[in-house]
């Protein structure tokens, strides 16, 4: 596991329903999220994000949950359990070089990695897997966080994330936080 990787000590603080009050989940991706939809939550630790995406996707949608360390995904488990949507969650432990998601090729309609890019050691080898589930039409919401992501470095992410078959649809904003919507390179072409 890479050394920057996010402790779980801080996972549990992520989580606190505080944090709604400068970033709120609804909010922020209300935009892009619609009912049935099919979502990736990559790094999602203990579900921040991805209890407000099984709300917002509905019965007939699905959150696919993902991170590198087993006791994020736990703790969120039982986050949803709580909270009752535990059939609309799937969650999966990945690994440092692979987040395993070869199974939702050209599946997913939108995917969220927030404040989880900086930590990951291969850039291009994560945007390359998951621009291959993405759908044509399906769309990329990167977050960073301003404190810990200089405007340069985020600049070199956005690069990565060109070369490995993404374009820049938007930089939206949010409190605190550098960000990108990203799509498929095709998409331009499709509208
Ligand atoms: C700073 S936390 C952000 C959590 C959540 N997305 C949020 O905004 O509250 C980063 C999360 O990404 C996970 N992570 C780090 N490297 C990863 C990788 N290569 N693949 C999947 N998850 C990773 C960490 O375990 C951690 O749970």
């Amino acid at each position: 596991m890479a050394e920057k990787v996010c402790p779980v000590w801080i996972g549990y603080i992520l989580a606190s329903p505080v944090r709604k009050l400068y970033q709120n989940p609804k909010k922020i991706l209300g935009p892009y999220v619609k009912e049935g939809m099919k979502i990736l939550d990559i790094g999602c630790a203990m579900g921040f994000f991805s209890l407000p995406l099984a709300e917002m996707v509905g019965c007939n949608g699905r959150v696919i949950c993902v991170d590198i360390q087993e006791k994020m995904i736990r703790s969120l488990e039982k986050r949803a359990q709580k909270a009752g949507l535990s059939d609309r969650i799937e969650t999966r432990l990945c690994k440092n070089n692979s987040l395993g998601l070869d199974d939702f090729k050209g599946e997913i309609d939108f995917a969220l990695a927030s404040a989880v890019v900086h930590e990951v050691s291969d850039a291009s080898g994560f945007f390359s897997e998951i621009q291959k589930t993405i759908k044509p039409t399906g769309k990329f919401l990167v977050v960073e966080p301003k404190g810990r992501v200089s405007k340069k470095d985020f600049e070199t992410t956005v690069s990565i994330a060109e070369q490995n078959g993404f374009e820049v649809i938007d930089s939206p904003q949010i409190r605190r936080s550098r960000i990108v919507l990203l799509g498929k390179k095709t998409l331009k072409g499709n509208i």
